[in-house]
């Protein structure tokens, strides 16, 4: 098992009032697999995906990778925000050579990573752009690859393609889906998007608000790349669409 959540609770103490935001949450997820978060707003998704980065403690529970405890960040784990955080003074290579010099990659090895990351994201030749100067999907590229440039062993990502329309969300879906194909890392992902979900996940995890309980687990036995309009896929949609549905009026 590459990650395992072990009875994860947290309760947040605000104005005397005690909120227990996640009770006993335990998930195993293997390796290479990318699993989905769904849920409705506050039931402690971005909670739980911070408490396994590490930037948050849980009051009882553990976070184990590849049979390792871990209570604080590492380059274990990497994580990709959801307006993705690029340092905007900084421009695309300096951005994705950051974590590198973080952890005193020698220089050779690093500039050597640095290319095989920028193919990886189709941005050979941007690496002297700045964040202002490329476009959103570019934005989100850039931000991945760099997550991915110490070869984390779990990607985190909360709401990646959140800030983005419709449209573009599609294409990036498909670029992001591409980038994870090459590399196979152990992704848990955040979304509100059901179709997102299913579209890229191998596993969809739906939290409710009752202490974020976990509702359904569903794997997604869909070949890829996915076509959208097949049967199976509205199917999966309808299904999930019908849990969160379900949550959303208790
Ligand atoms: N640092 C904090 N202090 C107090 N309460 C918090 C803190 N962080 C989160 N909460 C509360 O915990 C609950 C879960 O928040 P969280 O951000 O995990 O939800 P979420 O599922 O990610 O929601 P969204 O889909 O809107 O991003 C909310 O009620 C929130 O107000
Ligand atoms: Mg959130």
């Amino acid at each position: 098992m590459k990650l395992k959540i072990n009875n994860v609770n947290k309760i947040f103490n605000n104005d005397n009032k005690h909120h227990h935001v996640l009770k006993d949450i335990s998930m195993d997820i293997e390796k290479g697999q990318f699993v989905s978060i769904l849920g409705p707003s506050g039931c402690g998704k971005t909670t739980l995906l911070t408490i396994v980065a590490g930037f948050q403690s849980c009051d009882s529970g553990e976070i184990i990778v590849n049979s390792k405890m871990v209570s604080k960040p590492g380059p274990d784990r990497a994580f990709v925000f959801q307006n993705y955080a690029l340092f905007p003074w900084m421009n695309v290579g300096d951005n994705i050579r950051y974590p590198m010099k973080q952890q005193k990659i020698p220089k050779g090895q690093r500039e050597k990573r640095l290319n095989e990351l920028l193919e990886m994201a189709q941005l050979t030749g941007k690496d002297k752009l700045y964040p202002h100067q490329i476009s959103g999907g570019m934005k989100q590229r850039c931000a991945v690859v760099r997550a991915l440039a110490c070869s984390p062993e779990v990607l985190l990502m909360d709401e990646p393609l959140g800030a983005i329309d419709f449209q573009m969300r599609q294409n990036l879906q498909e670029e992001l889906e591409n980038l994870w194909l090459k590399d196979k890392t152990t992704v848990l992902m955040v979304t509100h998007d059901v179709d997102e979900a299913v579209y890229l996940s191998d596993r969809v995890i739906v939290m409710g608000t009752d202490k974020g309980k976990i509702l359904e687990d569903m794997y997604i036995d869909i070949d890829r790349p996915r076509n959208r309009d097949s049967k199976s896929y509205l199917e999966y949609k309808m299904k999930l669409t019908d849990v969160l549905k379900k949550c959303n009026n208790k």
